[in-house]
């Protein structure tokens, strides 16, 4: 009773990137801290902004005013554009935050949780002395916050040279083994010297009074350890978050008519494809990978978003010959219900481009994964997944249709797959038990709940 008295008034504000796979681990810790009592108030851009869905039915939206649009996207460039949202933003949240605090009454204002890349929230909490808490949508803490650490020091001129080397490329990052140099997270979305910019800023939370993470010490307890030391204040790894508290909060529309057609093929015989919500595909790629599914002969799952291959507008680079080939073997859809695909029973493989999201919720659903990284954080994440937790293939260098048959058939027909779904499994339950009652990730959450509930 306490308890609900205590909590009930509280209200959390939540700041998220407006990019989907930043979007839906906010709104999820959004549910998980309603479900304990709290009101929300997610504080969102005009661009990309989520609506008020049945599960976020008790969930008050506000706009910041004279943020960035779709047009300013399309023209910057997402880098830039993040970049600029955290020009703008400053002054506009400041004057959403007052508008709140008049208008609530008695209620108050427990927190600021905002998305490490929307780092213009802290300023505005600091103004009105509000506390603010870090969610970093990233994994593998240590070595995320490592990485970005050095790449936020570095001279872009002199890393970009070093880089040329293919030696240097090829070399163990010191102190982060499995991780080489190449697979530091720069960027394909704008030059080096934005991301090495944002970085900065994301990495520098001196003001904030805690750190939220989406991730589990099932999967990185020591690097969580080495964070927790590094940083001076309160670690809470809560996730995975799609465990602890579904929502869906899908920016494009899901096309389900693909679950009947799993519904119509045999267990664990079908990859599935997605390359998330950002990644871009080149035609020379995509025919590369339709004719190694081709030669496969294993049935797939393609999610192609719109837009998505430089040039197209959708599938027409694919032959004629394939797109028959589909028919018979293959389904084809713009953007898929993920999860519920990924727990069916007839798909035996997840060829991901490693964003986090997936990458959690495909270890949610022990299903072993062919990495294909694009960008960012992807190439870390394929890493660890394929040298750390060995549950899946690394793809590397340039794809070729000889390459995609063969690590097709090794996920889904080789015994080598078989070890690698079994370890998947594991992990998948490990990760459940981490999020029930008692476990890991459900008692930090309690820990970080009551940090702001007790004075
Ligand atoms: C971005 C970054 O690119 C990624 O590197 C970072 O780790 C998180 O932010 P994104 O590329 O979109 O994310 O990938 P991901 O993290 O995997 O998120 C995509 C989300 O979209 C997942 O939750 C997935 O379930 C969902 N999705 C994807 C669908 O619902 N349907 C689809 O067809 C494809």
């Amino acid at each position: 009773k306490k308890e609900e008295n205590q909590v009930k008034k509280r209200r959390i504000v939540l700041v998220p990137v407006p990019a989907q796979g930043h979007v839906t681990p906010i709104m999820q810790l959004g549910k998980a801290l309603h479900s304990k009592g709290f009101s929300i108030t997610v504080v969102q851009t005009q661009y990309n902004r989520v609506s008020s869905s049945k599960d976020f039915s008790d969930f008050h939206f506000l706009t910041i005013p004279d943020s960035l649009t779709d047009s300013d996207l399309k023209s910057l460039g997402a880098l830039p554009f993040m970049l600029k949202i955290n020009q703008v933003c400053e002054e506009s949240f400041k004057h959403c935050l007052s508008q709140l605090l008049q208008k609530q009454g008695d209620d108050d204002i427990a927190c600021i949780v905002y998305d490490e890349y929307m780092y213009f929230s802290q300023a505005a909490a600091m103004a009105f002395q509000i506390p603010s808490v870090v969610f970093s949508t990233l994994p593998l803490s240590h070595a995320a916050f490592v990485c970005r650490s050095v790449l936020s020091k570095v001279n872009a001129e002199s890393f970009l040279l070093d880089m040329k080397d293919p030696e240097t490329q090829e070399q163990v990052f010191p102190g982060l083994d499995p991780l080489r140099y190449k697979d530091l997270p720069t960027s394909a979305f704008g030059p080096l010297e934005s991301i090495i910019k944002l970085y900065c800023n994301a990495v520098n939370i001196q003001t904030s009074s805690a750190v939220i993470i989406n991730s589990a010490s099932c999967l990185e307890s020591s690097s969580l350890a080495q964070l927790q030391r590094k940083l001076q204040v309160p670690v809470y790894p809560i996730g995975p978050l799609h465990i602890a508290a579904s929502a869906s909060s899908s920016l494009l529309e899901e096309d389900r008519s693909c679950i009947e057609w799993l519904d119509k093929q045999k267990p664990s015989s079908v990859i599935y494809i997605s390359l998330g919500s950002l990644a871009l595909l080149q035609t020379k790629d995509m025919l590369e990978m339709a004719w190694g599914l081709s030669n496969s002969n294993q049935p797939f799952l393609w999610v192609i978003r719109p837009g998505s291959v430089p040039g197209s507008e959708w599938t027409e680079s694919l032959p004629e010959e394939f797109n028959k080939l589909v028919s018979e073997r293959g389904y084809i859809v713009k953007w898929a219900p993920q999860i519920e695909v990924l727990r069916h029973p007839a798909v035996g493989g997840f060829w991901s481009h490693c964003g986090w999201n997936s990458t959690l919720e495909s270890i949610g659903e022990g299903v072993p994964m062919i990495c294909k990284p694009f960008t960012g954080d992807q190439r870390v994440n394929a890493r660890y997944v394929e040298s750390v937790w060995r549950i899946g293939v690394l793809l590397e260098g340039e794809l070729d249709k000889g390459t995609v048959e063969s690590s097709v058939k090794r996920l889904t027909v080789d015994d080598e797959g078989a070890e690698m779904r079994k370890r998947a499994f594991d992990l998948k339950e490990k990760l459940e038990a981490s999020a029930r009652s008692g476990g890991s990730s459900c008692s930090s959450l309690d820990d970080f709940v009551n940090s702001l509930t007790t004075p």
